[in-house]
């Protein structure tokens, strides 16, 4: 259900702080792009704000997404943080607020920020609800107290070498929209022989291979860069087709290569 809501190709602002990250948000903007993704955790939600706001686009034409940080998630500080999120995005809702994090320990019981979740999406801070970094299991406890269709996406790592089959499908069968982080593996996916290989054929670079396999996966992407000239090319990525030997090749590349797995981390699928 999720997939129709949320545009495929969005621009991850990890990184794009102060001025010059507004600067470069304003520039995707402008390149097309409609759709953002930052974080609480990421100091990018007043750069996101000030780039919309300069753009001159209607608040409606772009798609945003926040995160809820993992020292955020107790009752007293859910929704008050969101309250905060909102007030830096210069926005009265977003479009998708996302959980960001399983609490660190269990140190907040699962319960109150998965039900903290939807009250703030019931008082209209958030138009849709997600989670991130949520294994099956989490998935299905969430699933089980706010209703089988109340998670629009959950956002985790997925690229050519980590392809996380399993949670992908578990994803799909339940209706929730996978959307990939790191889609780029950080960069590193313009080193590997097999894209490269694969996007001389097309005259394209392995990050737009990279970026239309996943893409035709049914995933949302959210690759992310500082330069408005790969910007281009990753926008442009919606465009190029892959035919069935060359995403059998890509699909082969899968190496459960985690890129992000903090030891304070959920138990992966
Ligand atoms: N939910 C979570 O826990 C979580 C975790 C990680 C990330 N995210 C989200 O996912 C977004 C993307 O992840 P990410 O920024 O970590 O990694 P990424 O998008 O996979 O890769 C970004 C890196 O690749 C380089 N790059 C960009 N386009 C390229 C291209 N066409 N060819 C070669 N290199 C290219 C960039 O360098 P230049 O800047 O120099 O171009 C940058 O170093 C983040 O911004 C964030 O919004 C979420």
């Amino acid at each position: 259900m999720g997939e129709a809501r949320i545009p495929p190709m969005g621009l991850g602002t990890y990184g794009r702080t102060g001025d010059a990250g507004a600067e470069a948000i304003l520039a995707a903007l402008e390149i097309g792009y409609r759709h953002l993704d930052t974080a609480q955790s990421y100091d990018t939600e007043r750069p996101v704000g000030r780039a919309l706001r300069r753009s001159g686009l209607k608040r409606d034409e772009v798609f945003l997404t926040t995160k809820v940080n993992t020292t955020n998630l107790s009752r007293d500080r859910f929704l008050p943080s969101v309250r905060a999120s909102l007030e830096a995005l210069q926005t009265d809702r977003v479009d998708l607020l996302l959980i960001h994090w399983p609490s660190p320990g269990d140190a907040v019981p699962f319960a109150d920020y998965v039900t903290a979740l939807a009250e703030a999406r019931d008082r209209g801070l958030a138009r849709l609800i997600g989670v991130s970094n949520f294994p099956i299991a989490l998935v299905d406890r969430a699933r089980g107290l706010i209703g089988a269709d109340a998670i629009a996406t959950n956002q985790v790592e997925v690229h050519p070498f980590l392809q996380n089959r399993l949670l992908r499908d578990h994803c799909a069968a339940a209706g929730i929209a996978v959307t990939a982080y790191m889609p780029l593996a950080k960069g590193k996916v313009a080193d590997d022989p097999v894209l490269q290989g694969i996007a001389r054929r097309h005259g394209a670079e392995p990050g737009q291979v990279a970026l239309a396999f996943l893409l035709r996966l049914g995933l949302i992407v959210i690759p992310a860069s500082a330069r408005p000239e790969r910007m281009r090319a990753n926008f442009a990525a919606t465009a190029l087709t892959l035919d069935d030997a060359e995403r059998a090749a890509i699909a082969g590349l899968d190496r459960g290569g985690r890129m992000i797995d903090p030891e304070w981390g959920p138990a992966w699928d």
